[in-house]
């Protein structure tokens, strides 16, 4: 997370002119320095980061307590100290009080941040304020049981440039036995207490991910979760709140965060019964377990939250901004995702070497960069129920190795990515043959497959060094570019019979820091390698895994209308920078649509462009339009990619229209896309008004897809684009539209 501060005239300035409309897309990169300071007369903690402030302060019963979350405030704006919230019938204090971080005991009936069992049979854990330390602008508070030595370090480290701010707790065993965290959070988020507010979710399944979901928020709790062994795409580890009321994408005050974690995870939403709001996340507490042995510390995940008073438009782009500048592999300069093409939907397992050197030579043809070879490649993979776990090349798919494959790859320009699902293993393989124990397992229970095959137990160093070895050995002895790490089923019987049964339950979180470790090594030992997390789609998807990843797959439904909603479900999260998008076949698998060449392109070229159909089908004509399309791309990629995206016209609630619009950051280019249903009558597509431009500036439109109305001047003024606004010429079923505006001055 950087901590690069910008000047506060930045922000003044800026403030002026976004009350006169002419800051909005500038808003987020002028910011005022980035603050963590503490008064020790009130015992207030204040942390200023871009545009938000955060307060909390130690109350007279030495819990810390949220007092403020919310739009950045004047310096000198008081904080009182912070005061308990007093009890009332059968509710405690301790309950009603917005703590920051609370354990389960003396009484406590809202959800936990932490829950122990002690040898002794205790379950009572009561935390007080010990002490504090401000490093650079990184706050870590140190809180104490009230009669056990178990402690426990809460830290904040706000990120200069968005204001969000990324918490953990970290657990440390200083009694002299070993104790059980039965449940555990990095922290809660606590709202301003009130009545009106709205959650935003996310939901789906294979295929059908990323779904935006939205719900008034009353008395109760709604859990968000996986309890899949991995993210998983039922829910995505992800929230926004704002107030009800708000309608427009860029207006009004959201709270949002989102959890680091690519293990079973929860996020609990919960109102209590004074009103309060708490957002508590962490890993799931369901089946968990972790045995912390005297003198060891366990550090939570990290859950990242955030202010916008820009609406859920502009918590998403403070989020796009944050991956790309302080989360992701090589920030704040990650590369540009390269043009793929992928054999997966062409061949599936019918790999071998002419005709995936046939198809690599169509691909360079149309300005590929990079040529993926899917699942397929290895051990006695002919579909998916033998060969996981045994990763050797198919001699008789590839009698001489990968080698000329990639060579030929080179030849023609472009680099070589390769297809790997390394936590898996079929029954029907070698690797199953000989460590049938190396499988998550219950002794004596059936092994309930799922595809055909079960999960390895990366927790165990005999597993986690196999798979890290075949990795290493793959990419030391090939000239391999990129990985696509797939991963195709939840867990089932997570036994790990090899530890002691009071261990058995850590495989939850081991799994996944063994995952993450080898996902490190790799990258240390092999810098020039990309990764994607793939999950049978978009099943391993968090702003954990994106610390190591370079992209990810949103979802193996390739058809190119279902790809908005994906798309725009996806995009309130993550970066549009990060999310592969296919061009594949017409009509479809998925559903059988039929859809134009130049409409399967404009809805991929809104992510990241691949393209994954059977090249040796298409047309010269359809050729001649993709080679055309992957270099209109090319020159529109880095706005896509990093651009500051609003969401014009929204697909959700089966919308007819969908647009969207991403302005470059240096405020040069914006670049739109625009899809039609279906119109019907006589009705014309709605007027198009642009948003986050420059009123004073001068930009000329050009239409590459698709045509603008015949009235729609050459050139003209910020303002004139953002206020007036422009028309399409978009009729019929299916159309599709996109166009530039570029800056003159
Ligand atoms: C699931 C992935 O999402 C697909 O893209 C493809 O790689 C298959 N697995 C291969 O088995």
């Amino acid at each position: 997370m950087k901590d690069r501060s910008k000047t506060k005239w930045g922000l003044i300035a800026c403030a002026f002119l976004v009350s006169t409309g002419l800051c909005a897309s500038t808003v987020v990169a002028q910011t005022a320095p980035a603050t963590t300071q503490y008064d020790a007369s009130s015992r207030v903690f204040r942390i200023d980061a871009a545009d938000s402030t955060y307060v909390l302060g130690i109350n007279e019963n030495g819990q810390l307590q949220t007092l403020y979350w919310g739009k950045r405030l004047s310096a000198n704006d008081p904080f009182p100290a912070a005061k308990a919230t007093s009890g009332g019938g059968f509710d405690l204090s301790t309950s009603n009080t917005p703590q920051e971080f609370v354990s389960w005991g003396g009484g406590l009936t809202v959800e936990p941040d932490l829950k122990i069992t002690f040898p002794d049979g205790n379950r009572d854990v009561v935390l007080k304020y010990v002490s504090h330390h401000i490093d650079g602008n990184t706050l870590s508070v140190i809180m104490k049981d009230i009669s056990r030595e178990v402690y426990v370090t809460l830290e904040y480290q706000p990120d200069a440039e968005t204001g969000i701010l990324r918490r953990s707790a970290t657990i440390e065993n200083r009694t002299d036995a070993p104790f059980t965290i039965e449940q555990v959070a990095a922290g809660t988020w606590n709202l301003p207490h009130g009545t009106d507010y709205r959650l935003r979710y996310l939901t789906g399944g294979w295929a059908a991910e990323w779904n935006l979901q939205e719900q008034s928020i009353h008395p109760g709790k709604t859990i968000l979760e996986s309890r899949r062994g991995t993210t998983g795409a039922q829910n995505n580890p992800w929230f926004a709140i704002d107030h009800n009321v708000s309608t427009d994408q860029d207006e009004g005050s959201v709270w949002f965060g989102a959890l680091g974690w690519s293990g079973s995870w929860q996020i609990a939403i919960e109102q209590d019964m004074k009103q309060q709001v708490r957002v508590t996340g962490g890993p799931n507490a369901f089946d968990f377990g972790y045995l912390l042995k005297k003198g060891e510390k366990f550090t939570t995940p990290y859950f990242y939250g955030g202010y916008s008073a820009h609406g859920i438009g502009g918590a998403s782009r403070l989020l796009h901004r944050f991956e790309i500048d302080s989360l992701l592999p090589h920030h704040p300069t990650p590369k540009l995702r390269p043009v793929l093409y992928n054999s997966w939907e062409a061949t599936g397992f019918d790999v071998n070497e002419p005709g995936q050197m046939a198809l690599a030579e169509k691909a360079a043809n149309l300005g590929v960069e990079r040529f993926v070879m899917d699942d397929g490649w290895f051990g006695g993979r002919k579909n998916d129920h033998a060969g996981l776990g045994d990763w050797y090349v198919n001699p008789q798919k590839f009698p001489h190795g990968l080698k000329p494959l990639i060579d030929k790859v080179h030849s023609l320009n472009m680099d070589f990515g390769l297809w790997v699902e390394p936590e898996m293993v079929n029954p029907d393989s070698d690797l199953y043959r000989k460590h049938p124990d190396w499988v998550l397992n219950f002794p004596g229970r059936p092994r309930t497959e799922g595809r055909n095959q079960l999960v390895l137990n990366l927790a165990r160093p005999d597993v986690r060094a196999y798979v890290y070895g075949f990795l290493d050995k793959l990419l030391k002895e090939n000239d391999i570019s990129f990985l696509k790490w797939d991963y195709n089923r939840n867990w089932s019987e997570p036994g790990w019979p090899a530890v002691p049964q009071d261990q058995e339950k850590n495989v939850y979180v081991d799994f996944t820091r063994n995952f993450y470790s080898i996902l490190a090594e790799l990258r240390q030992n092999h810098p020039n390698v990309e990764i994607e997390s793939c999950s049978g789609g978009g099943s391993r998807v968090d702003l954990g895994v994106m610390q190591y990843t370079d992209e990810v797959w949103p979802s193996d439904n390739t058809d190119a209308y279902d790809r908005l909603q994906i798309q725009n479900g996806f995009s309130y999260p993550y970066t549009p920078g990060v999310m592969m998008a296919w061009v594949t076949e017409s009509p479809t698998w998925v559903n059988n649509r039929t859809l134009s060449l130049e409409y399967r392109f404009l809805s991929s070229m809104q992510g990241s462009l691949g393209i994954g159909a059977n090249l040796n089908k298409w047309t010269p004509e359809e050729l001649t339009k993709a080679t055309q399309m992957v270099a209109q791309y090319k020159s529109i990629r880095e706005t896509v990619q990093r651009g500051e995206l609003y969401r014009l016209i929204t697909p959700e609630n089966n919308s007819e229209q969908s647009v969207t619009e991403t302005v470059s950051r240096d405020g040069k280019q914006a670049v739109t896309f625009a899809f039609l249903h279906s119109s019907t009558e006589y009705s014309s597509f709605p007027r198009i008004f642009l948003r986050g431009l420059d009123e004073n500036a001068m930009y000329s439109a050009h239409a590459f897809a698709g045509k603008l109305a015949g009235d729609t001047p050459a050139q003209a003024s910020g303002a004139y684009w953002m206020h007036h606004g422009l028309d399409l010429d978009l009729r019929g079923d299916f159309q599709a539209a996109a166009f530039t505006l570029t800056r003159s001055n």
